[in-house]
């Protein structure tokens, strides 16, 4: 076998999959129809010619838009599993999967009938394949802390089937300071706490994370290498990012991917996971990520064992558990 079936055959965990953004365009226009919901684009064609983004929020514009055809919770089994179908042929066996509370509640989709379509679609899968799933929701980051609050009040009777929480949306203007006291609620209930950080964001925005939000997980991160003695931090401290390769050459984060600086951040001994991100919109599933990466690097098996290794390590499963796949 060569190293790239190697690769894609090797159980390993995703950690940074958003949930609405492996909406297909075929599911979204099937949804579509199913809820009477009218979608800006004539066609499955005409919204594949708008996934040509230039930034994060040229992206985060098209993908809000498109969530609106998801409202039942049929539509979120069917998301979930869909996802995970796709996981688990690309060797994912454990996924800690995204999801935004705040573009479905203030549509009038609550709160609870997102959680039980997701978990539903979760269990068929792990009926289907074994492949298990925690989910995660994030806050919005372009909304207020107090809005933030409020998503919280709304999942409190849910808060024993979420595993963590997390920080997305438009990064560049809302640092992680501005949910700093969010956040020390959130790991006052016990959950282990992620943010996205230095997708596009300056490392500052990755330590405020660490120092602030007290993080387990950098989600993304990529823009640690211009800060040296961040990198020699997040190397000491084994924390973990969560990098999303083709998402960051969709969104021009790297021009190219020869440009990317897994290699980097790997040489330098820190934590660095791979992950899909919003799949539907950036090209691919894991797999998609691996084939981009062995294209553009022809990384040796030692490289993608670590990788492997390293996204067990970086995931929420036990001890044992993770002795299972490891
Ligand atoms: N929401 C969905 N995908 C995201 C990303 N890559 N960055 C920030 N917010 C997101
Ligand atoms: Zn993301």
């Amino acid at each position: 076998a060569t190293i790239l079936d190697l690769a894609l055959g090797m159980p390993k965990a995703e950690l940074h999959i958003h949930i609405e953004g492996s909406l297909e365009p075929e599911l979204a226009f099937a949804l579509a129809q199913r809820n009477g919901v009218a979608l800006p684009f004539a066609d499955v064609d005409a919204l594949r010619r708008a996934y040509d983004f230039e930034d994060l929020q040229s992206f985060l514009d098209l993908y809000y838009a498109c969530a609106a055809v998801l409202r039942t919770e049929a539509d979120f089994h069917d998301l979930m599993l869909a996802y995970l179908r796709r996981a688990a042929a690309d060797g994912v066996v454990h996924a800690e999967v995204f999801f935004d509370p705040q573009t479905h509640t203030p549509r009038g989709v609550p709160f609870a009938t997102v959680l039980a379509g997701l978990e539903s679609g979760a269990e068929a899968a792990r009926k289907e394949s074994g492949i298990s799933t925690r989910l995660i929701p994030n806050f919005l980051r372009h909304l207020s802390e107090e809005e933030g609050f409020a998503a919280l009040a709304e999942m409190a009777p849910f808060i024993d089937r979420i595993h963590g929480f997390g920080l997305d949306s438009s990064e560049r203007g809302h640092p992680p300071s501005k949910f700093e006291r969010l956040f020390a609620r959130c790991r006052e209930l016990g959950k282990p706490v992620v943010a996205h950080a230095g997708e596009e964001g300056p490392p500052a925005y990755i330590v405020e994370a660490l120092d602030l939000l007290k993080v387990s997980r950098i989600d993304h991160g990529v823009r640690a290498v211009e800060d040296a003695a961040l990198m020699a931090r997040l190397a000491r401290e084994r924390m973990p990012l969560t990098v999303c390769p083709l998402s960051n050459v969709r969104l021009c984060v790297f021009k190219d991917m020869r440009e990317h600086t897994l290699p980097a951040l790997l040489k330098q001994g820190l934590c660095a996971t791979i992950n899909c991100d919003d799949p539907a919109y950036f090209g691919g599933y894991l797999g998609d990520n691996i084939r981009a990466l062995q294209a553009a690097f022809d990384f040796d098996a030692s490289v993608w064992y670590r990788l492997a290794r390293n996204s067990f390590e970086a995931s929420f499963v036990d001890a044992a558990q993770r002795g299972v796949w490891v």
